[in-house]
C-alpha cells in the first residue's frame, strides 16, 4: 500500500490573465488531499472516498475510457493516463480523503489528481521528476475539464509560492517561508468554466480593452514577485488592491466578495482581493500583525467564513 498527499492552492495574483500567456503567483495551502493505492489481483478498480459518500464504487480496468461522474473522473483519468503512458495495467484499491471541502475552491481537483499520479509512480516503482508529475497531472485535468492554466496543478506538485506562466512554461519558486495572509470564504460556489468563458467572450468583443487589462495584470504580477521576495507587505497589499480593481473591470467580482474585501480593508488590511475565477469562493487578505484579529472578526461580521491554513505548504509527497 502507498499513500501520497498534495496541498491545495490560493491564487494570489494574475487570475484570468494567466489563461492568456501571462504570469500569475499562486500559493500552496496546507489543507491536503491524500490518496492510498494498493494493487489488486483482479481487473477491478475499487474506489472509496468517505468524504463524498463513495463506497466501493467499482470500475473495470478495461472500462477506464467510459464517462464517469465528475467527482471521480480526476482519479480515474489519472489512472488511465498513467497506464497508457507507462504501459501498465492492474486492478487497484483506491481510497481518497480530503482535509477540506471541494466547495471552498482551494483546488481539490488538482490536489487529488496530483496525489493519484504521485501514488501511481510510487506503487509501480517508477522514478519521476516533479516536472513529469506536473505534465501527467496537467494533461489529466485538461482531459477532464477542458480548460485551465495549470497553476493549481503546479501548486499541488511543487508547493511553496510559485511564479507561474500558462501551462507551466515557467514554474519558479518565490523563496519565502511565511506570508501574512487571511483567507475568507464567501459561502458561494464559484463557477470557474462559466467565468473563464465569459472573459473569453469579452476578449473577442473588446480585444483592446481586455488585452489592456491583461497587460496591466501582468505588470502587477511582476512587481508583486519582487515585493513578496522583499517581504514588503505594504506594497504587496497595494498591488493586491490594484489587481482587484482590474478584476472588477473584467466583471468577475461579486457582491459577496466585495463585502468581505471592504470589511478587511476598513479594518486595517494592507490589501484584499478575490482569489481564483471570482463570482464566489475565497478572498485573500494581506494583513498587518496588529490588525489580524480585527480583520478576521470584520470578515465574519460581513458574512464570511475564515479558513485557517498554513501558507505556504509542502508540495506532493509520499508518506
Ligand atoms: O476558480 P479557480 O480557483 O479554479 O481559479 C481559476 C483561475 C483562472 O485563472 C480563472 C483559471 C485558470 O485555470 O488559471
Amino acid at each position: 500500500m502507498v499513500k501520497a498527499s498534495a496541498p491545495g492552492k490560493l491564487m494570489l495574483f494574475g487570475e484570468h490573465a494567466v489563461i492568456y500567456n501571462k504570469p500569475c503567483i499562486v500559493a500552496s495551502v496546507d489543507h491536503r488531499i491524500s490518496v492510498w493505492l494498493k494493487k489488486r489481483n483482479d481487473n477491478q478498480i475499487i474506489l472509496n472516498a468517505p468524504g463524498i459518500n463513495l463506497k466501493n464504487y467499482t470500475v473495470l480496468v478495461d472500462d477506464l475510457n467510459k464517462p464517469y461522474p465528475r467527482k471521480i473522473r480526476f482519479v480515474l483519468v489519472a489512472i488511465k493516463n498513467f497506464f497508457e503512458k507507462y504501459k501498465m495495467k492492474s486492478g487497484l484499491d483506491v481510497e481518497t480523503k480530503a482535509e477540506f471541502s471541494s466547495r471552498f475552491g482551494l483546488g481539490s481537483s488538482s490536489a487529488v489528481t496530483v496525489s493519484t499520479i504521485k501514488a501511481l509512480f510510487e506503487l509501480f516503482g517508477i522514478e519521476a521528476e516533479q516536472r513529469e508529475i506536473f505534465n501527467l497531472s496537467y494533461k489529466t485535468v485538461l482531459d477532464v475539464q477542458g480548460l485551465g492554466s495549470g497553476f493549481d496543478v503546479a501548486a499541488a506538485v511543487y508547493g511553496g509560492i510559485l511564479f507561474f506562466v500558462t501551462g507551466g512554461k515557467v514554474i519558479k519558486p518565490i523563496e519565502i517561508t511565511d506570508i501574512p495572509l487571511v483567507v475568507g470564504y464567501t459561502g458561494v460556489k464559484a463557477d470557474t468554466p462559466t467565468l473563464v468563458k465569459m472573459v473569453g467572450r469579452k476578449l473577442l468583443e473588446e480585444p483592446d480593452r481586455i488585452n489592456g487589462i491583461f497587460n496591466k495584470i501582468k505588470n502587477i504580477v511582476n512587481l508583486a514577485k519582487t515585493e513578496i521576495e522583499n517581504k514588503n507587505w505594504k506594497k504587496v497589499g497595494h498591488l493586491m488592491n490594484l489587481n482587484q480593481d482590474l478584476l472588477r473591470e473584467l466583471g468577475v467580482s461579486s457582491k459577496e466578495l466585495e463585502n468581505l474585501i471592504k470589511a478587511a480593508l476598513d479594518s486595517g488590511a494592507y490589501g484584499a482581493k478575490l482569489s481564483g475565477a471570482g463570482g464566489g469562493d475565497c478572498m485573500v487578505v494581506l494583513s498587518t500583525r496588529e490588525s489580524l484579529n480585527n480583520i478576521k472578526k470584520a470578515i465574519e461580521k460581513a458574512g464570511g467564513i475564515i479558513i485557517e491554513a498554513k501558507i505556504p505548504a509542502e508540495g506532493v509527497r509520499t508518506e
